[in-house]
């Protein structure tokens, strides 16, 4: 398997390296033939060639079976400095867009040992485990912009377009992942006032039949937003567009309790898949071992079971990760009064916790 890495700034380095010595500690339980390849892009390929994403970093990306990407950007401040504005347009959605990678998956899943850090009551909580199955490459963020003078003031414009076959590929997409689940699935869009909602609706329900074994329902986005935070059990897989599954799924990440817990996928009609924390490159915490590893390490199952269908690899990982939470160990943002501070560890040894729970099993 060849892996393409790309590192990204700030944090994206300290996590990275974490995410791959648990690589090589499950390539070395299962036996796997894993090659890396480190790419440039976001700011140190700027520095070096001015651009975030060189032709030459999508040409080998092309050749890896998947990517593992830490988070892009510089602090939130320097928004403007050349070498960090950009970023989303230059480097983040061509990725997306080059590889077609329609759907972005997110799990907010609830860790029973930090139940207690979520904002919502535990009872509400307990038990939470939603995949959010995001369309990626198309809708407002990628229509018509548009800046005109009208009436003597400015008047600026994005527009939505769907196409069938948009919605189609996603919510095939959906479908197959409720099937691995519990088997439930829920559109959320805005049909009451949309156009490309109904369409939504629409085809969403042609492709229900192809998939009898999965219950659907509908929910408008106002309400789905509020029943995220008032009865968040009652999802198990949520389809929608890019927009709304951007603050949908931001809306979810909280669940958990942390942003350091949460990996994505982004995957096409392909087994390719571009992995990466939801979170962005933290500044503020960067080169002090104090980043949780974790949303990065948590690529890595991801990686096994929807690019190489490595179900048994996947759940080693994942079974790592509980057991080191398990036995009390945090994060320094995982950290709450009831937990023993001896047991906070830093970004590498929480790693190492990992690794060796991987090693151990
Ligand atoms: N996909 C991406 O690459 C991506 C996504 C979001 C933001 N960004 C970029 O990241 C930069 C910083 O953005 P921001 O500060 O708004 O958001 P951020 O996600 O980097 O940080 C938000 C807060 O979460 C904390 N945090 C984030 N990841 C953590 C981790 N693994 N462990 C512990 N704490 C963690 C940070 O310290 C901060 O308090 C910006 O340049 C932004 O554009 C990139």
């Amino acid at each position: 398997m060849k892996i393409g890495i790309l590192e990204g700034d700030y944090i994206g380095p300290e996590i990275m390296a974490e995410a791959i010595k648990v690589l090589n500690a499950v390539s070395q339980k299962r036996k796997l033939d894993v090659e890396l390849v480190d790419l440039e892009v976001s700011g140190k390929a700027f520095d070096k060639y001015g651009k975030h994403l060189p032709e030459h970093t999508l040409e080998a990306a092309a050749k890896c079976d998947a990517l593992l990407k830490g988070p892009f950007g510089g602090p939130t401040e320097e928004i403007n400095h050349p070498k960090w504005s950009g970023l989303e347009r230059g480097a983040i959605l061509p990725l997306r867009k080059n590889f077609n990678l329609y759907a972005n998956l997110r799990e907010s899943k609830v860790f029973k040992p930090l139940i207690h850090l979520s904002p919502l009551k535990q009872e509400v909580i307990d038990g939470v485990n939603i995949l959010i199955v995001r369309e990626l490459t198309g809708g407002m963020y990628f229509g018509e912009q548009r800046e005109e003078i009208v009436n003597g003031e400015r008047r600026w414009s994005d527009s939505e377009a769907y196409s069938e076959s948009e919605i189609r590929r996603i919510s095939i997409t959906a479908f197959k992942c409720a099937m691995q689940r519990r088997k439930k699935l829920t559109l959320v869009a805005k049909s009451n006032i949309l156009k490309n909602s109904i369409l939504w609706r629409e085809v969403f329900n042609e492709v229900a039949k192809e998939f009898p074994d999965v219950t659907t329902d509908y929910m408008h986005v106002d309400n789905a937003s509020m029943q995220l935070v008032l009865n968040p059990r009652q999802f198990d897989v949520i389809v929608t567009s890019n927009m709304f599954g951007d603050i949908l799924s931001d809306e979810a990440a909280v669940l958990p309790g942390s942003i350091g817990l949460l990996p994505s996928a982004s995957l096409g009609e392909s087994s390719f898949g571009l992995y990466e924390p939801i979170h962005g490159s933290a500044p503020t915490i960067a080169g002090k071992n104090m980043a949780n590893p974790l949303s990065m390490i948590l690529c890595i199952p991801l990686m096994l079971y929807y690019t190489f269908n490595m179900k048994d690899a996947a759940a080693l990982v994942d079974n790592a990760v509980e057991q080191v939470l398990n036995a009390g160990f945090r994060t320094k943002d995982l950290f709450s009064a009831n937990d023993d501070p001896s047991k906070v560890l830093g970004t590498v040894e929480f790693g190492n916790a990992v690794v060796e729970a991987v090693l151990k099993s």
